[in-house]
């Protein structure tokens, strides 16, 4: 006979929970908390408290309070609530035991981190050394493993077709060809999606290194028609015979450089190669601005409300997915373990449009 309770999992009696949200910021990240304090109060009697701007939040004891009253009408407010950055403890000298102290001194007895690949990377070293920790994953990019999609990416598709859809008027009314930079540092499911439905001429994808001359040659063959090419290019797209446009060589507590350049850098060459006008608009950080589409904020709240659960029940090292329509439990270390590129084969039906 099914047990009652699912043996596995120990009933956590009241806790006192911290929340945090690290990383680029990610419209949907509010509903994510709003759920979460929502049930863990009404449904579980836990206490909660904000951390503020990621992991410098525990390193720095960094607080605010979260309570149902406090997160009430944020659910479609872009943004988080909390503050997030990119700070990595493990950079910082005794970094681990700041947080634990913290950690301990604040009353936490668990963490529900939100974020991405950085964040959950932290949150999978600490859950090993013995922080209790729930993980909600976040991207507007959509490469976290493990998971069929991240909330963000959705209002950040629709916001890039927004704009794919003005630029088709202006293109066509000065014959120029217009390139949309859309983000996208590794994955380029954002300038895949957003091209597709916003019939692009041709979608550049990091994944996947593309030739100038066969750009040129899709962009003659649309100004054939009576249209103006929309070329949509991620900013983390690489040239054949060349390297991905970094802005300087700096790099973040992840190692990660600044991308730019990449849309300007093709209109020059489509400019001296084909001989028409070509201009790029640069999307940045609009993409992850504003209020989440309805999407983004079914998917976060549900994802708020099954990581309360899974932390009421002590499943620790857990992130919440989306499999499917379902929202389910995976290790939290398989979140990180690769990163989710788009399959050729997802490109290939795209490039039936392509010229
Ligand atoms: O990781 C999400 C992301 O939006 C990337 O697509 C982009 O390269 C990066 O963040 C930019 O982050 P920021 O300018 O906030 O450091």
């Amino acid at each position: 006979m099914k047990p009652l309770i699912n043996e596995f999992f120990v009933m956590e009696s009241r806790m006192r929970i911290g929340v945090l949200t690290g990383g680029g910021d990610c419209p949907g990240l509010n509903a994510v908390i709003r759920a979460s304090v929502r049930k863990g109060i009404k449904e579980y009697g836990h206490e909660f408290l904000g951390f503020r701007d990621g992991w410098k939040g525990p390193l720095e004891g960094l607080t605010m309070p979260l309570s149902i009253e406090t997160t009430r009408g944020i659910l479609p407010r872009g943004g988080t609530i909390l503050g997030s950055s990119r700070t990595n403890p493990f950079k910082i000298e005794g970094g681990v035991e700041k947080i634990k102290d913290n950690l301990a001194k604040a009353g936490i007895d668990a963490l529900i981190a939100i974020g991405g690949e950085d964040t959950l990377g932290v949150a999978t070293k600490l859950d090993s050394l013995g922080v209790k920790v729930i993980g909600v994953p976040k991207t507007i990019d959509n490469d976290l493993n493990n998971t069929d999609y991240t909330f963000g990416f959705d209002t950040a598709v629709n916001i890039a077709v927004e704009a794919i859809d003005r630029l088709h008027t202006t293109a066509e009314s000065h014959h120029r060809a217009l390139i949309v930079e859309v983000m996208g540092r590794h994955a380029g499911w954002i300038a895949l999606h957003a091209g597709l439905a916003g019939g692009a001429t041709c979608i550049l994808i990091p994944e996947h290194k593309f030739s100038v001359d066969k750009v040129c040659q899709w962009v003659e063959s649309r100004f054939k028609s009576h249209y103006a090419p929309i070329i949509v290019v991620a900013e983390g797209a690489i040239p054949q015979d060349g390297d991905m446009a970094v802005k300087d060589q700096s790099v973040d507590s992840f190692g990660h450089v600044k991308l730019a350049g990449i849309g300007d850098w093709l209109a020059q060459e489509i400019e001296a190669k084909t001989g028409t006008e070509a201009r790029t608009s640069v999307l940045g950080h609009i993409q992850r601005g504003g209020s989440p589409t309805a999407f983004d904020r079914v998917l976060a709240t549900r994802f708020g409300l099954h990581a309360i659960t899974a932390a009421h029940e002590g499943d620790w090292g857990t992130m919440v997915a989306l499999h499917g329509t379902d929202i389910v439990r995976v290790p939290l270390a398989s979140a990180t373990e690769k990163l989710k590129l788009v399959p050729i084969e997802r490109y290939k039906e795209a490039e039936i449009f392509f010229g």
